[in-house]
């Protein structure tokens, strides 16, 4: 894809994300329960931490990664708030004292804040359950096998060795870490749910094991993207754009890319990665304009 056609695809980005962050907000809505009875309280936080908004980057890559490959929308946008629950929780756990310790989180209090901290954990153990009972639903894909895919790749991704892998890394992280340990434990922490995301589309649509691949690779450059512009958020941004406390990193002792290369050196390889995502999709490129600007946006963001 030509670097003007790519400029003229992320200027059409904000209103695609946006778009897509509605459709994704109506399926949260419908597929999360309505505070009732006694359990009331927790249903309740799952929704606060949720509906807060967030910039729905998981889901927007479950849907575009599904278009190509022919899904109908309902499906991929199950697989959307499916992801979506999980990542919520992720940051609902990553909040509490016991780990980031953070009182802001998109914009609001974070769930421990407004709630506490029994039920900040509880709300995040049922937004991960929820995640899925939403993907093991007939609605999501009729075929058992498809559905089962997705729940394994999603265990993985989210598991020891994935999600939950890179959180441990992260929290016993110390200052010897270099350039390699911090992107293993990158890609481990953020990389492997955005890797789920793009896979899901081709899972969904019966792709073949290559078109697979090359969403995975697209994934794993464009993972690394976003953490990086994380990192450089984290010293160069406010709270008030990010919605979430910044100097974090500094304050906790922690490598990033960007201690470890300076600005200039994180964004350099940031800029290598998003030219090498686009790369990978090979042939479809071209066909998802979506896809293919993402990691540039991502490059540019301001929160
Ligand atoms: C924040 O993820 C946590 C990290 C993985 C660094 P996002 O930046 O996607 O957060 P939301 O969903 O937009 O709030
Ligand atoms: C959180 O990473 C990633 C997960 C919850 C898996 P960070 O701790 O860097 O995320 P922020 O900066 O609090 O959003
Ligand atoms: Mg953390
Ligand atoms: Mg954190
Ligand atoms: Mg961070």
């Amino acid at each position: 894809m030509s670097d003007s056609a790519i400029l003229a695809a992320k200027a059409e980005l904000p209103k695609a994300i946006a778009a897509s962050a509605k459709l994704v907000d109506s399926a949260l809505d419908a597929v999360l329960p309505q505070p009732a009875g006694r359990q009331a309280r927790v249903q309740e936080a799952m929704r606060y931490a949720i509906m807060a908004g967030g910039k729905r980057l998981r889901p927007f890559l479950v849907l575009h990664s599904a278009r190509l490959f022919g899904v109908e929308d309902t499906r991929a946008l199950r697989v959307g708030a499916a992801i979506e629950a999980l990542h919520t929780y992720s940051l609902v756990h990553d909040d509490l004292p016991c780990m980031d310790d953070d009182d802001l989180r998109r914009g609001r209090p974070t769930t421990h804040i407004a709630f506490d901290e029994m039920t900040a954990v509880l709300a995040g153990d049922a937004l991960l359950t929820i995640s899925f009972e939403i993907l093991a639903d007939a609605r999501t894909h009729p075929s058992a096998d498809v559905r089962c895919a997705l729940i394994a790749r999603l265990a993985e991704a989210s598991g020891h060795s994935g999600m939950i892998g890179g959180q441990i890394i992260d929290m016993l992280a110390d200052a010897s870490f270099g350039v390699e340990d911090v992107i293993d434990l990158q890609r481990r922490k953020t990389g492997q749910l955005f890797e789920f995301s793009c896979e899901a589309g081709p899972i969904l649509g019966g792709a073949s094991p290559e078109d697979r691949a090359r969403l995975k690779a697209y994934a794993e450059d464009m993972g690394v993207v976003f953490q990086i512009t994380d990192d450089l958020l984290d010293v160069t941004s406010t709270a008030e754009k990010t919605g979430k406390a910044v100097g974090k990193d500094a304050d906790m002792g922690k490598q990033t890319l960007v201690t470890l290369l300076g600005l200039e050196g994180a964004r350099a390889e940031a800029e290598k990665r998003a030219r090498r995502a686009v790369a990978a999709l090979g042939p479809h490129a071209a066909r998802a304009p979506e896809l293919s600007a993402l990691p540039f946006f991502l490059l540019d963001r301001d929160a």
